[in-house]
């Protein structure tokens, strides 16, 4: 219900950024069907997986060789506080997620209302590192007063993004101060990004299944 009313804010002739998950999933299928009846877009992915889902429904796909602004970019979250930062990168898509949403005029969040937190830290944050020294990365990051994982596969190896990094899955309990946290985890040689997504949503649409509500943050 939440990807379907995303997907209204969608018109013709938008450049569109098009998210990665089990959310984003339905919004893309709708934009797939709305363009099978017409309707005009031109989209990025923020992963292979999208882009190959947004092949096969026949949306026409454009990148950053081309465009430096996107209208509209529709994504999902593992956790969005209150005060409208999220945690994302669940699915490992947390660096072209950014970059996509960083380029939109409008990034919508769609979730359901059981992501919706006080405080964020329930859900581990992701945090993406180069593949070169990550045990040193990892020491450093947990020094921010985490316990991080280095994500698997189900065979046990590891996880790689589309980017060719890891991902460390950092379990911080509640997080008392995201801007201060991503500051420190940022500055880190071999972290390529974290997935605190702050000051960037413009609508976050909710819904739990009976009904979906739109939230704003104020300053947009
Ligand atoms: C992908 O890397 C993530 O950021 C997803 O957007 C996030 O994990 C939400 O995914 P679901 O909609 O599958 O919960």
């Amino acid at each position: 219900m939440a990807a379907e009313r995303a997907v209204e804010f969608v018109e013709d002739g938008m450049t569109v950024g098009l998210g990665t998950g089990s959310t984003a999933y339905w919004a893309i299928q709708k934009l797939g069907e709305r363009v099978r009846q017409g309707l005009k877009i031109r989209a990025i992915g923020t992963s292979e997986q999208t882009e190959s889902m947004a092949r096969e429904l026949g949306i026409p796909l454009l990148d950053f060789a081309t465009v430096s602004a996107l209208d509209v970019a529709i994504d999902g979250a593992d956790e969005v506080a209150k005060c409208f930062v999220l945690t994302k990168g669940g699915g490992g898509a947390l660096l072209r997620e950014k970059l996509v949403a960083s380029a939109a005029s409008r990034f919508i969040v769609i979730v359901d209302s059981t992501k919706i937190v006080n405080r964020l830290g329930h859900f581990p944050m992701p945090v993406e590192v180069v593949p070169f020294a990550w045990e040193l990365t990892a020491r450093r990051v947990e020094a921010s007063g985490c316990r991080s994982t280095r994500r698997s596969q189900h065979d046990g190896t590891p996880f790689i993004t589309d980017n060719g990094n890891y991902i460390l899955d950092c379990d911080f309990g509640e997080i008392a101060d995201p801007h201060k946290t991503h500051a420190y985890l940022k500055a880190l040689p071999g972290v390529v990004e974290t997935g605190f997504f702050i000051d960037m949503v413009s609508v976050v649409v909710e819904s739990d299944g009976q009904r979906v509500d739109l939230h704003y943050p104020e300053n947009r």
